[in-house]
């Protein structure tokens, strides 16, 4: 499906709840399985990726129903009573169940094979396989254990410390799922702190978790092996990411006032509210919550290695703000877009010069020449990732021109709403086309 949109939309203005966040509702779905007994989630995310994580946690024996209101009730088995699933578990598109499948499938009794949609099939899981192996995983996959589809055979695994090379929020939380049937306590040492959502549900499960921050800068995660206890109600924040389009494309645009309200506001999601800031954006943040945008004449930034977990998934959308602003911006030590839904480095480039710009991509990162000021119609093929498809859609309105985004009905892997917010914010005059 193609999306339309008329010349004459605007940068979003108003006030915006986003959806519920994707990472956390995964989690949550995780932990009311892991649980023995009732677990109410609230607030889930209709998202595509978080449907296919109800559909494996059924499989793997919750029971889940739905209420009046809108809220789940899962009876989770808990770890002992996980059940071998019948079927293949297919996780879509997302790299998320993928990883933290493979981590879950080691707890259960029986054999798991997991498989997902051509994207997810391009996607490493070497990352997630070789550590889980080295303390004691059966699993084996395509490609000498580097692609789905893989087959996992439930084993007691040893405890360990693991150090990872590459900063992964993901393969951090399968080593720690997994970890919660090992024989004593896994470790694992990241080089930067990624998003820690798993960690604050084993919290949330009365499960011993420890933190700490090492001498070098890198940072160490510990889990003790235990059942999880059921929380009565896991109430799901709303999703950063997702308030990103929005919020750059208000950020970059003087005179524009966007209110976010709602949103997960910790640290390791929210760098790209930093980068704006910097930028020249009026970023103010009131309470836990709240976020007022005031846009603004950007200017030129460099976006380094470091930085990069705390906003890997805005880096397509902060590439709008980069041709926006004047001067030369660049993002360095990010070669893991390389491995996302689609090769975010290309594909972000290639959106960008849909839409005039000047870019020079290397194997870690690339270079924006800006401003740009874009004249329409553009045609931006998604190349079906969700995030190409929304950032040009809030460029397109910032700029007032028309455009025609090839397969966008991906916005759904993430954010089922976003045409229907893009609309209302941006007074977008929209249509879709087969
Ligand atoms: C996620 C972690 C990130 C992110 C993805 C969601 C998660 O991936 O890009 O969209 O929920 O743990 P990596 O940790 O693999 O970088």
């Amino acid at each position: 499906m193609d999306l339309v949109i008329r010349p004459g939309a605007h940068a979003p203005s108003g006030v915006l709840e986003p959806p519920p966040d994707k990472s956390i509702s995964h989690r949550a779905l995780l932990g009311a399985l892991l649980a023995r007994g009732t677990t109410i989630v609230e607030g889930l995310s209709r998202a595509l990726d978080v449907t296919a994580t109800l559909e494996a946690i059924r499989a793997f024996g919750a029971v889940v129903s739905e209420r009046a209101n809108g809220t789940l009730e899962i009876d989770g088995p808990g770890i002992e009573g996980l059940v071998e699933p019948e079927g293949v578990i297919d996780v879509g598109n997302s790299g998320t169940l993928a990883r933290l499948g493979l981590g879950v499938a080691t707890l259960v009794p029986g054999l798991v094979v997991i498989d997902g949609d051509a994207s997810v099939r391009r996607r490493p899981m070497a990352r997630v396989i070789e550590p889980l192996r080295s303390l004691g995983a059966v699993i084996d996959a395509r490609g000498g254990a580097r692609w789905l589809p893989a087959a996992v055979r439930g084993a007691r695994l040893a405890g360990g410390t693991i150090e990872l090379r590459v900063a992964s929020a993901q393969v951090k939380s399968a080593l720690l799922l997994a970890g919660l049937g090992a024989a004593s306590a896994v470790s694992v040492v990241e080089p930067v702190a990624t998003r820690p959502h798993t960690e604050e549900l084993l919290g949330l499960l009365g499960l011993e978790v420890d933190e700490e921050e090492l001498a070098d800068g890198r940072h160490r995660v510990s889990v003790v092996p235990g059942t999880p206890r059921p929380v009565e109600r896991i109430v799901v924040a709303r999703d950063p990411s997702a308030a990103a389009f929005f919020v750059v494309a208000a950020a970059a645009t003087p005179g524009a006032r966007l209110e976010v309200r709602g949103a997960y506001l910790g640290p390791t999601r929210t760098g790209y509210l930093d980068v704006l800031r910097r930028m020249g954006a009026e970023i103010e943040v009131l309470g836990r919550d709240t976020v007022i945008v005031r846009g603004a004449a950007l200017g030129a930034t460099t976006i380094v290695a470091d930085e990069v977990p705390s906003l890997i998934d805005e880096v397509p959308v902060l590439a709008v703000a980069f041709a926006a602003a004047r001067g030369t911006s660049r993002i360095e030590g990010a070669a893991e877009l390389r491995v996302k839904e689609s090769d975010r480095i290309e594909t972000t480039a290639r959106m960008l010069e849909a839409f005039g710009a000047t870019v020079e991509t290397s194997h870690d990162g690339f270079v924006v020449e800006g401003p740009t000021s874009p004249s329409g119609p553009v045609l931006v093929d998604s190349v079906r990732d969700h995030r190409i498809a929304m950032s040009a859609a809030v460029w397109a309105a910032t700029q007032g021109i028309g455009a025609r985004i090839r397969d966008a009905e991906w916005v759904a892997t993430s954010y089922p709403g976003f045409v229907d917010d893009f609309v209302r914010l941006c007074e977008a005059v929209v249509r879709t086309e087969d």
